[in-house]
C-alpha cells in the first residue's frame, strides 16, 4: 500500500509543484525573512513533496517538523530531504512524526513560523479542519495549504459521460465513512470559513492541474481513479463507464486528452 501510494504522490509532484501560487509563497518569504531560524510544521507530509518545493524558495536556516499517519511515507520524506537547502543556501534539517494531525493542539505547534499542507484538506471533516485551523490560529503562526480540490474538472475533447463521472467522484469524495463525513471539493471554502471563525483572513488563488502530452502517465492514472472512485460511489456506471474509459485512455496513451483539475491554495494569518 505505502509503496503504490508513494509511487502515486512521485507521479504527482511535478504537477502539483506546477500548480501551487507563487504569489502565496513570496508573502511567506516575506514574513520568514530575517528569522534566525524558521521551524514549519508540514502536515499530512507523505513523502515531503512540500519540503523539497518549498524550503529551497525560503531564506534562512530552517526546520521541517514532517507528520504523517505512515511510517513508510515518513521514511521516504526524512531520505527525500537529504540535500536540500534554503534559498540562500542555509541549512534545512527536518524530523518526522507519525500521528493523527487533527489532533496537534496550540502547544504542539507553538514556536511555528509556518504550517504547510498539500492535498490533504479533502481527506478531512469539517470538525477535523476546525481542529487543525484552532491549532494554527492558537499558535499564532501563518498557514499554507496548498492542492485542495474544488470538484471541477475539464477533459478535452469533452464526452456527454464526463459530468455523471464528475458528479459521481464528488459524491464519493464527500462520502461518510467509519463515522466521518468528509469535506472532499468543498473542503477549500470550509477552511477559509473556519479561519475566519478565528478572526482570520485567508488569501486563496487558483491551482489547477494543466495535464498535457507531456504529462500522458499522470492523466491516465488520475483518471483511472476518478472512474473507479465514480463507479465505486455509482455502481450502475460501470457498464455506460467502461467504453468511455477504454476510449479515454486510449486518448491519453496518444497524447490526445487534455486534463484540468481545478485546485485552491490558501495562505492564512500572513499579510
Ligand atoms: C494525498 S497525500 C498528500 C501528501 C503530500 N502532502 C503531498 O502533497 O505529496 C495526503 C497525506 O496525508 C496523510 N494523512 C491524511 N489524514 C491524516 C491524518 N489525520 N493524520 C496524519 N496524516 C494524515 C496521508 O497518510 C497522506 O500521506
Amino acid at each position: 500500500m505505502t509503496r503504490a501510494f508513494a509511487d502515486w504522490l512521485a507521479l504527482r509532484e511535478a504537477a502539483d509543484a506546477a500548480a501551487r501560487a507563487p504569489d502565496l509563497v513570496e508573502r511567506v518569504r516575506r514574513h520568514l525573512a530575517g528569522r534566525p531560524r524558521a521551524v514549519i510544521h508540514d502536515l499530512g507530509s507523505g513523502t515531503g513533496s512540500m519540503g523539497r518545493w518549498l524550503a529551497p524558495r525560503l531564506p534562512g536556516p530552517q526546520h521541517w517538523i514532517m507528520y504523517d499517519r505512515d511510517a513508510g511515507l515518513l521514511d521516504r520524506a526524512a531520505a527525500g530531504m537529504a540535500g536540500i537547502t534554503a534559498a540562500d543556501g542555509a541549512p534545512v534539517t527536518v524530523q518526522t512524526r507519525r500521528g493523527d494531525i487533527t489532533r496537534l493542539t496550540a502547544a504542539d505547534l507553538g514556536g511555528a513560523g509556518l504550517v504547510t499542507a498539500s492535498a490533504l484538506l479533502d481527506m478531512l471533516t469539517a470538525e477535523e479542519v476546525e481542529r487543525v485551523v484552532a491549532a494554527c490560529g492558537g499558535a499564532g503562526c501563518p498557514a499554507l495549504m496548498t492542492i485542495s480540490v474544488t470538484g471541477l474538472v475539464e477533459l478535452t475533447p469533452s464526452d456527454p459521460l464526463d459530468a455523471d463521472v464528475a458528479e459521481a467522484f464528488n459524491a464519493h469524495q464527500r462520502r461518510t465513512a467509519g463515522g466521518r463525513s468528509l469535506l472532499g471539493p468543498d473542503a477549500p471554502d470550509a477552511t477559509v470559513e473556519a479561519f475566519a471563525g478565528h478572526g482570520t483572513t485567508a488569501q486563496v488563488r487558483s491551482s489547477p492541474w494543466r495535464l498535457g502530452p507531456d504529462q500522458a502517465a499522470l492523466a491516465a492514472e488520475w483518471f483511472s481513479g476518478w472512474v473507479a472512485a465514480a463507479c465505486e460511489q455509482r455502481p450502475e456506471l460501470a457498464g455506460p463507464v467502461a467504453a468511455y474509459a477504454a476510449r479515454r485512455l486510449a486518448d491519453a496513451a496518444a497524447g490526445r486528452l487534455g486534463v484540468v483539475v481545478d485546485h485552491r491554495d490558501l495562505l492564512a494569518g500572513c499579510e
